[in-house]
C-alpha cells in the first residue's frame, strides 16, 4: 500500500459515471493506492479499469529536470508567464467565453491546464516522436503543443476558439517552436485526418459534445493515437492502449490513450 499526499481529492472522489472508479481511496489528505489489487496490465491490452500511476505525478513533481533547460522548455514558460502571470489565463478564458457564445452547445470551455509532469507522461504513453504531426484540440495557451514540439521536434497545430490564446501562442511558436502553428477555429470544424497524434482535454465536455467528438473520431487516420482526459470517446475503431491517473490544474484525472485501428 502506498500513501501519497495529494492536494485535491474532489473530482477523483466523485467517481464520475464516465470515469470507472478505481479501487484507490482517500483518507484525509492522502490518496491510498492499493497496489496489490491493481496489477499493471501490459501495453496494447484493452484496459477497462483503473490503474494507479507509477509513480503518481503531482505538483510536487513539476517535471523540471535537465531537459527543462537543455531542450529550452523554460523559454516557452517564460513567454507564457509574460502573457499569463498570476492566473491571467483563467481570467482571459472567463472573459472571452462569456463575451462570445462560448457557453457553446457542447461545453468544454471551462479552463484548466495539463501539468508539465502529466504532459511528459502523456507524450511517453502516446509514444510521441519527431515524425508525428500533433493536433492539439482545444489548445488553450498552447503550452502542451509548444512543450511537445521542443521535446520531440515534432510539428503540430493547436486549435483554439479564444483569440487571445491563439494570438499569444502563435507569437511564442514563431520564436521558439517554428514547426507549430495555432489557428482560431472550432475543433469540430477542422480536419483531423492529417494528424498522427491528437490530444483533447475533454473533461468539461457535455454528453452532446462527447457524442460529436466520438463521431469526429471517424476522421482519425489508421495508426494515429488519440489522448483524451476524463471522458472517453466511443468509436468502434478506437483501441484503448493505456490509462493512467495524472495531475491537472484541478486535481487528478483519468487519461486515456487510444490507437485508431
Ligand atoms: C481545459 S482547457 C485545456 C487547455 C490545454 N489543452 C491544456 O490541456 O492545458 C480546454 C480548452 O479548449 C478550448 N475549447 C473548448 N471547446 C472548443 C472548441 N469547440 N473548439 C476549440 N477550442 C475549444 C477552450 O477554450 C479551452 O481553452
Amino acid at each position: 500500500m502506498l500513501r501519497i499526499q495529494t492536494k485535491s481529492p474532489p473530482l477523483f472522489e466523485q467517481g464520475l459515471p464516465h470515469n470507472p472508479r478505481p479501487a484507490n481511496r482517500y483518507a484525509g489528505d492522502y490518496l491510498i493506492l492499493d497496489r496489490a489489487s491493481e496489477p499493471f496490465p501490459p501495453r496494447d491490452h484493452w484496459v477497462d479499469r483503473a490503474r494507479p500511476t507509477e509513480p503518481p505525478l503531482s505538483y510536487n513533481d513539476p517535471g523540471v529536470n535537465i531537459d527543462y533547460f537543455q531542450r529550452g522548455l523554460w523559454r516557452i514558460d517564460l513567454g507564457l508567464a509574460w502573457h499569463y502571470a498570476l492566473g491571467r489565463a483563467f481570467r482571459i478564458s472567463m472573459c472571452e467565453r462569456t463575451r462570445g457564445d462560448a457557453a457553446g452547445p457542447v461545453g468544454g470551455f471551462a479552463y484548466g491546464e495539463t501539468s508539465l509532469a502529466a504532459m511528459r507522461r502523456i507524450l511517453t504513453l502516446a509514444e510521441a516522436c519527431a515524425t508525428d504531426t500533433f493536433l492539439d484540440l482545444g489548445s488553450g495557451t498552447g503550452r502542451f503543443l509548444l512543450i511537445a514540439a521542443r521535446l520531440y521536434d515534432l510539428e503540430g497545430t493547436g486549435v483554439e476558439l479564444l483569440p487571445t490564446f491563439v494570438r499569444n501562442a502563435q507569437r511564442i511558436a514563431t520564436r521558439h517552436a517554428p514547426r507549430c502553428q495555432f489557428v482560431q477555429a472550432d475543433l469540430f470544424s477542422v480536419d483531423w485526418s492529417g494528424a498522427s497524434l491528437l490530444y483533447s482535454n475533454t473533461t468539461a465536455f457535455t454528453d452532446e459534445g462527447m457524442a460529436r467528438f466520438s463521431e469526429k473520431c471517424g476522421e482519425i487516420r489508421p495508426g494515429a493515437r488519440l489522448v483524451t482526459v476524463t471522458r472517453q470517446p466511443e468509436h468502434p475503431d478506437l483501441i484503448q492502449v493505456a490509462y493512467e491517473m495524472l495531475e491537472f490544474s484541478w486535481g487528478l484525472s483519468s487519461v486515456f490513450v487510444y490507437r485508431r485501428r
